[in-house]
């Protein structure tokens, strides 16, 4: 920040490269290089930047209206309505629009404790991630460091992800209700169990457990299905979806069982910008890209290349390994993941970082071949160059292999 005595705080600090132009799967720096961009903001940029079908219908909710509460209503409120029903899972009958990912969160866990009773428990599982404000913290366990200096929600209940003995075991006689991601992003990019999902679904069927599903990483395509849940049996009385939705403008949503959200009083919630009409303009763009621009078989035929290319690149690395679905890619390997963030940036790509050492790929749909070289490329030289950087005991990769789902028979040696 030039002439300028302010500081960001230490949370919001820059990198120290300046970008100034982004275009589809790219991004271009102050100097002019060009980056291939697999972050697009930690996953908002899934339709890619300057989506003509999103930034049409923002320049149109510009010049007409922007500003409006979220009582009155508008056609493009209208349009964003009609565009989430074609996306909403069929028993899920109430949505609200909110504005982040831990705003969505914060709702779902009222809605829990007032469906069910403030006294109950919000079950929620090791590595999870679900957000930075209090309530979200509170069933959130990717990184102790993130929420052990703040007070938390009491009536939570932790239990081991991917352990279908300790589900078994688990009493949800007091549960509230349960929060899950099917595939854990910020935790190492962990695809849950098949059949610890099923044991999970049924459980709290039987116990009138709402189960809510995190999607605001997983959702709206990334993973090569609309809901990432879809890959399994099991339906939410909860979805909540973010990042991608609003095709980059910040927007959540919460879809809900209308048995569940009715017990819900107006005076209850609310939210100054909620629904905005940028919002629902964002949101309608995205969902009429999504269905127009065929973006889930796209994702499924690149997520296949991507994969084969890293099993190609990690081949002769020993221990990393690779998982994930769709374009939500975890590689765990064993450099320093600081290191290979700023290394891959000089080779020209952006990526993103998860658990301790993991690779995190999370880039849009359009993504190339040519642009999967670069990367494969890329960390391959990244690699060879850390040799002098291995980890050491304190950051070595934390999840255990056998918490490691690995759907394409990656190796990991
Ligand atoms: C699964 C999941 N839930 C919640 C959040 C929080 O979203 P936000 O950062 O928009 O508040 C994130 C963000 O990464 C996430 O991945």
């Amino acid at each position: 920040m030039p002439d300028s005595n302010i500081k960001l705080f230490s949370f919001q600090k820059f990198y120290p490269i300046e970008i100034v132009k982004a275009k589809k799967q790219y991004v271009w720096d102050s100097s002019g290089k060009k980056y291939v961009d697999f972050n697009t903001g930690n996953g908002i940029g899934f339709l890619g930047h300057g989506n003509p079908f999103v930034l049409g219908k923002i320049k149109e909710a510009l010049s007409t209206i922007y500003i409006l509460p979220p009582s009155f209503k508008s056609p493009i409120k209208e349009e964003a309505l009609e565009s989430l029903a074609r996306i909403a899972p069929k028993n899920l009958d109430s949505l609200a629009l909110l504005n982040t990912g831990s705003e969505a969160v914060e709702l779902a866990l009222k809605l829990l404790y007032k469906y069910k009773g403030k006294d109950k428990k919000v079950v929620y599982f090791t590595n999870s991630f679900h957000g930075r404000t209090l309530g979200a913290l509170s069933i959130t366990s990717s990184n102790p460091a993130y929420n052990k200096d703040f007070p938390l929600l009491n009536n939570t209940l932790i239990l081991p992800y991917n352990d279908v003995y300790a589900l078994d075991n688990a009493s949800f006689e007091n549960v509230a209700g349960v929060i899950i991601e099917v595939i854990q992003g910020e935790g190492g990019v962990i695809p849950a169990k098949e059949e610890f999902l099923k044991t999970l679904y049924e459980k709290c069927q039987a116990n009138d457990a709402p189960l809510i599903i995190d999607e605001i990483q997983t959702g709206f395509g990334r993973t090569g299905k609309l809901w990432a849940f879809m890959h399994y049996n099991v339906k939410p009385d909860i979805l909540l979806a973010g990042k991608s939705i609003g095709g980059g403008v910040p927007v959540s949503v919460v879809f809900a069982r209308e048995e569940i959200s009715s017990k819900l009083e107006a005076h209850e919630h609310g939210s100054t910008f909620g629904f905005n009409p940028i919002a629902a303009a964002g949101v309608a763009g995205a969902i009429e890209a999504y269905f127009k621009l065929d973006v889930e078989s796209k994702v499924q035929r690149k997520s296949e290349y991507l994969i084969n290319k890293i099993q190609e690149a990690i081949r002769d690395v020993s221990h990393a390994s690779v998982r994930g679905k769709g374009l939500m890619i975890g590689i765990s390997q064993h450099a320093q993941i600081n290191f290979i963030f700023s290394c891959l940036i000089k080779k020209g790509v952006i990526i993103s970082r998860a658990a301790r050492n993991t690779v995190r790929l999370l880039p849009s749909f359009l993504i190339t071949k040519r642009d999967i070289e670069v990367f494969t490329k890329g960390i391959k030289e990244c690699w060879e160059e850390a040799n002098g950087e291995r980890v050491t005991e304190e950051n070595s990769v934390r999840i255990s292999s056998n918490t490691l789902n690995v759907w394409y028979g990656a190796k990991s040696s």
